[in-house]
């Protein structure tokens, strides 16, 4: 994408001409569908309905941070609460590819359910490039299936539009900036949200104790940036171990839970290198998680680069 500008224009006169009726988009509050949303909102407006699902695998405070962002860009929302019936589905489902294919079905039925009730025949989506190149498809293996490629049913019935489908990340985010959408910095953040950052079964309770320890790493990160004490990584989060270790508090034995500081720089997030964190600021993002988390003993830092490491762990 050379001239954003031209990019801009000539997407909203195709938009224009390929929806006919309602649109409905999935938006998440990420960059990428809400890159989209604003885009397809520019050619089509209110025929637009935006939805935000929650999954129950959202950040701390982000379905409430989400819902204000989307209603301050007027779009036509509809929030669906839809948490239990996320954390139901994946009962007993510990396998990475089984969770992303569960999430991505339930999700994409979720949407026909919402899009029945407003009558929309055209199903938007914010997939970029390394969504669909990394889902594999006919020369390429799948390294892990997308969020937004993998849970399409093959007999959707809404026609798909991916106006971003051919843009890498840095290209989204010069658009977004193009728009003037001031989250165009915001981290990236997959589909499927926690449940592949809580190894194993991605119960509601091991969430909330991922959702806590990743609240932490980014309070912790952008402060240290703010302060000048360290860049702030291209995406930085906590994952959570299905591994538990012997630890002590006090002078009792505990027996807890693990927790993995990501940290990464990285372009476009299909090459990614570890971040050159500081162990002060690796040992303030320690002592706070295993103090505010009675269930967590132990703190580790993923040093992995991309590849053979993947940025997610699942
Ligand atoms: P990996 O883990 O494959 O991730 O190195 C590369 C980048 O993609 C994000 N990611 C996703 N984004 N849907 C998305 O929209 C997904 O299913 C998904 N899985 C991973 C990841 O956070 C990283 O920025």
């Amino acid at each position: 994408m050379r001239d954003v500008s031209k990019f801009v224009e000539e997407s909203i006169q195709k938009l224009k001409d390929e929806i006919k009726e309602t649109a409905i988009i999935a938006c998440s509050g990420g960059v990428d569908s809400t890159t989209a949303a604003v885009l397809v909102n520019k050619a089509i407006g209110k025929q637009l309905v935006t939805v935000f699902v929650d999954t129950g695998y959202l950040r701390k405070g982000e379905a409430e941070k989400v819902q204000e962002l989307l209603k301050s860009l007027d779009l036509n929302l509809h929030f669906i609460d839809a948490s239990k019936e996320f954390y139901k589905a994946l009962r007993g489902v510990s396998e990475p590819e089984r969770k992303r294919k569960i999430i991505g079905n339930l999700f994409i039925k979720v949407f026909e359910r919402e899009a029945e009730k407003v009558g929309a025949d055209t199903l938007i989506q914010g997939t970029i490039a390394p969504d669909w190149i990394e889902s594999g498809g006919e020369l390429r293996d799948t390294i892990k299936s997308h969020h937004n490629v993998g849970g399409l049913p093959k007999d959707m019935k809404m026609k798909l539009v991916e106006p971003l489908r051919d843009l890498y990340k840095d290209e989204v985010r010069k658009l977004a900036r193009h728009m003037d959408l001031e989250f165009a910095e915001k981290q990236p953040f997959p589909g499927p949200g926690l449940a592949v950052r809580v190894l194993g079964e991605p119960t509601e309770e091991r969430t909330n104790i991922l959702r806590e320890a990743c609240a932490i790493v980014e309070e912790e990160l952008e402060t240290a940036a703010r302060r000048n004490e360290c860049e702030l990584p291209w995406q930085y989060f906590a994952v959570l171990l299905p591994v538990k270790s012997v630890g002590v508090r006090g002078d009792v034995r505990a027996y807890g839970e693990t927790v993995v500081i990501r940290a990464v720089q990285s372009l476009d997030g299909m090459t990614a290198s570890a971040s050159r964190l500081s162990f002060d600021i690796l040992e303030r993002i320690s002592v706070r998680i295993t103090n505010a988390m009675q269930e967590i003993v132990r703190v580790v830092y993923d040093v992995t680069h991309k590849p053979p490491g993947t940025i997610e762990w699942e």
